[in-house]
């Protein structure tokens, strides 16, 4: 039999299932069973990707309330393109903007208290990378993220993007710090 010529049996599934053929669809489905229950046990138990609630945006309205958070808290500017650094109350929503090829305001929070971190793309799909926390965030145009975070650790991280975002996709970082 070749692939060219058709088998002359062309009921193939009426075939009886031979024994290693039914071993390879047991372990094949038992592992699709394991990935299954680690999509939600990670979840649980990684602690590194958030579960992101997810919403219709514009960026003009998006735009409008990440302005009004910025001219309420900003506290000092930073980097010689003089980006605002917001500090809002525990508990507060925050905006975060990524663009080509930024991430706008620089956010700053406090350890062990809670905030509603809401992201958007102005332009096209970006990648949200906190690093070295490795939390990753896709984040899409049209589409505002929102999430509860709580940071536990203090310093200054490193806000990446991990998408392929374009010619200057490589210079598309941002600042976050914990205080
Ligand atoms: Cu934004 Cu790569």
């Amino acid at each position: 039999m070749s692939a060219i010529l058709p088998p002359a049996e062309r009921l193939w599934w009426k075939h009886p299932l031979d024994r290693v053929e039914g071993l390879w669809i047991a372990i094949a489905f038992a592992w699709c069973m394991v990935m299954f229950f680690m999509m939600v046990g990670w979840h649980i138990y990684g602690k590194q990707n958030l579960s992101t609630e997810t919403y219709k945006t514009t960026p003009e309205m998006f735009s409008a309330k990440t302005q009004a958070m910025v001219d309420k808290y900003t506290v000092r500017t930073e980097t010689d393109e003089k980006i605002p650094v917001v500090h809002p109350p525990e508990g507060s929503d925050v905006y975060l903007i990524g663009r080509l090829w930024s991430w706008w305001p620089i956010l700053e929070l406090e350890k062990d208290k809670t905030y509603k971190l809401h992201m958007t793309s102005m332009d096209y799909n970006h990648g949200f990378s906190l690093q070295p926390t490795n939390i990753n965030i896709q984040v899409v145009p049209g589409y505002e993220h929102v999430m509860k975070i709580t940071p536990n650790q203090s310093g200054q991280f490193s806000i990446v993007c991990n998408e392929f975002c374009g010619i200057n996709h490589h210079t598309m970082v941002g600042r976050l710090y914990v205080k």
